[in-house]
């Protein structure tokens, strides 16, 4: 129950937080000073966008994700490994937190069998993501120094809190395959999982989101 709440909470908290600092931008870009930002203005701004969020047709905003995160950034020969990692980031993701918040009973059957085969993609996908990317999200104080905006330095951050919760989510799955811990561990390496997840998916959300828009990165 209180996994169900917290990943509520959290994911409101984030949907919340992303909308009122693009809100905050559209709000500078119009040069209105920081004293006409008011949520009365961002709830109504909020309410008016939803209608048009969802009349953009969805396949053209499948094609533009689809160029922009894998065919502008990736060599034919390395575009397989990005897709591989979404896909089973996806399924993961999904068959995990339906049956975290919706059904009474845990993963298990076919959707658990799917979740485990996704989980060796995703293992293979994202170590090969990270020595591919890795180089382009290092920290380097002088590279700070120099940068204009502080989405770059955000998107870091979140590039490596998803590195480390896709490796805890790994190492919990494949520990809890052990017969070496008490149920009592086995319980708890569960609820590590489970959150690992959570911090997985906001991390990606915002890493998206941040994710500066350039061709070619
Ligand atoms: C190597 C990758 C992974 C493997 C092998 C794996 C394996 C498993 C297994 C075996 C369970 C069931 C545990 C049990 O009921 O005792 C489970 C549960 C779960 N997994 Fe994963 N997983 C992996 C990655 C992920 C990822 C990337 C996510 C989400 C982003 C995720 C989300 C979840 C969630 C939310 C549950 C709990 C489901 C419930 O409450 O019933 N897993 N995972």
């Amino acid at each position: 129950m209180i996994f169900t709440v917290i990943t509520l909470i959290s994911g409101v908290g984030l949907l919340f937080t992303l909308s009122l600092h693009y809100f905050h931008g559209l709000e500078v870009k119009t040069e209105k000073d920081s004293a006409g930002f008011s949520l009365k203005a961002y709830f109504s701004w909020l309410f008016k966008s939803i209608p048009g969020f969802f009349k953009t047709s969805w396949s053209k905003r499948c094609r533009d994700c689809w160029k922009k995160w894998i065919v502008h950034p990736y060599p034919k020969n390395v575009r397989w490994i990005f897709i591989c990692l979404f896909c089973s980031f996806f399924y993961l993701a999904a068959s995990g937190f339906l049956f975290a918040l919706l059904f009474p009973r845990r993963l298990y059957g076919f959707p658990l069998m799917l979740h485990v085969c996704a989980g060796g993609v995703f293992a293979v996908s994202l170590a090969l993501a990270l020595v591919l990317r890795a180089r382009s999200y290092v920290f380097s104080p002088e590279e700070e120094k120099t940068e204009k905006n502080s989405s770059s330095t955000r998107s870091r951050i979140y590039f490596w809190l998803f590195i480390v919760a896709g490796l805890l989510l790994i190492v919990t799955a494949l520990v809890m395959m052990l017969p070496l811990f008490s149920l009592k561990v086995q319980i708890d390496l569960f609820e590590v999982h489970r959150y690992s997840a959570l911090i997985a998916v906001l991390a990606a959300v915002t890493f998206v989101y941040f994710a500066p828009n350039s061709k070619g990165r």
